[in-house]
């Protein structure tokens, strides 16, 4: 089968087509024909090798943390799935294996694809889905009548923790770029361009009852993000820690996505009642996966973007 791998850690130029065996599922595990994958940030880390010591991974590496596809061949054990099911997961930070037609991924990790969105589009769920949930459901825990800041509000995660935290009935504060504020605002948040770290709280009706950034900031603006937390509350961060203060009960945490096959159920229900709804910026062919973290490398990519593979 046609795969997309690199052989060592370096530069977009390490990644190469190949043709290699297609895999065979063990006990416990499915085999999806792939029909898309995404690119999500964490995969230019990753092939960079500045993550080789934190998640140690095997190589080749196959990219592709996320997979839409239809079932092919279950393992021994495998119950409640069934050959043709159009599914979807979140690969191990430590496995990957969406760059290719096909992919061995463990059955708890599978869940039923969105039946309201093309399986194609529903490949930019599951990782950017996860962090979102981890972000606003597991560590901030919002809830009805707090406020909400999210820095980096318009990006993949950004946009799905605004509608989880409009959903739980939150009043939301969105930061980011002008090109992003008809649809945060259509999610129901209130719409900031780009913070001004020293201006303070108060200059965007702060401080918050939970602050979730998303932008990759150097340590000395992250910590400018702690005033913005009110006393007791809460500052969760995708993107390098924010310190907490102890003084004002501030607490922090830090997101560290895992693949989990029934909150990805959750967030497909979502999706499919319409409660969520998911931005893709672009959508491109596997043979432009090289091209595509160039793009990322850049700063060119427009947003979500995902990886059409057949
Ligand atoms: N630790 C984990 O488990 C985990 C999981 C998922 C993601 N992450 C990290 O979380 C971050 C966000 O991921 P993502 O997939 O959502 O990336 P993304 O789609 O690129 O989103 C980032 C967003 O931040 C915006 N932004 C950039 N600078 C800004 C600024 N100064 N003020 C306000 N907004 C600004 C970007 O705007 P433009 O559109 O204008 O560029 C973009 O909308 C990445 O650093 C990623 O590595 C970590």
């Amino acid at each position: 089968m046609k795969a997309i791998r690199y052989h060592e850690f370096g530069s977009t130029e390490v990644l190469r087509q190949e043709e290699v065996d297609q895999p065979v599922p063990g006990a416990g595990e499915v085999l999806v024909k792939v029909a898309a994958t995404s690119f999500n940030p964490v995969d230019d880390h990753i092939r960079l090798g500045v993550l080789a010591e934190m998640i140690p991974t095997a190589l080749p590496i196959t990219p592709g943390l996320d997979i839409s596809g239809t079932v092919a061949e279950l393992g021994d054990g495998v119950n409640g799935l069934q050959v043709g099911d159009p599914v979807i997961a979140m690969f191990p930070l430590d496995q990957h294996g969406g760059a290719a037609e096909y992919a061995v991924v463990a059955a708890g990790l599978v869940t039923a694809a969105p039946r309201s969105i093309t399986l194609t589009d529903a490949a930019s769920l599951p990782l950017t889905g996860l962090a979102a949930r981890q972000a606003a459901v597991e560590l901030a825990g919002i809830k009805a009548g707090q406020t909400v800041l999210v820095n980096g509000a318009g990006g993949a995660v950004g946009s799905l923790v605004v509608q989880l935290a409009v959903e739980a009935g939150a009043t939301v504060t969105a930061v980011d770029g002008p090109q992003h504020a008809d649809r945060l605002t259509g999610y129901g948040a209130k719409v900031l361009g780009p913070l001004h770290l020293d201006a303070g709280p108060a200059a965007v009706g702060g401080p918050f009852d939970v602050v979730v950034n998303h932008v990759r900031l150097g340590a000395e603006d992250l910590a400018k993000l702690t005033p913005y937390v009110a006393d007791g509350g809460i500052v969760v961060s995708s993107a390098g820690p924010v310190p907490g203060d102890e003084t004002r009960a501030v607490r922090t945490a830090g997101v560290w996505v895992r693949p989990d096959g029934s909150h990805l159920a959750e967030l497909v229900s979502r999706i499919d009642s319409g409660v969520l709804e998911l931005h893709i910026a672009d959508r491109r062919p596997l043979a432009e996966l090289q091209a595509v973290h160039q793009d990322a490398g850049n700063g060119k990519l427009l947003g979500k973007t995902v990886i059409v593979v057949a």
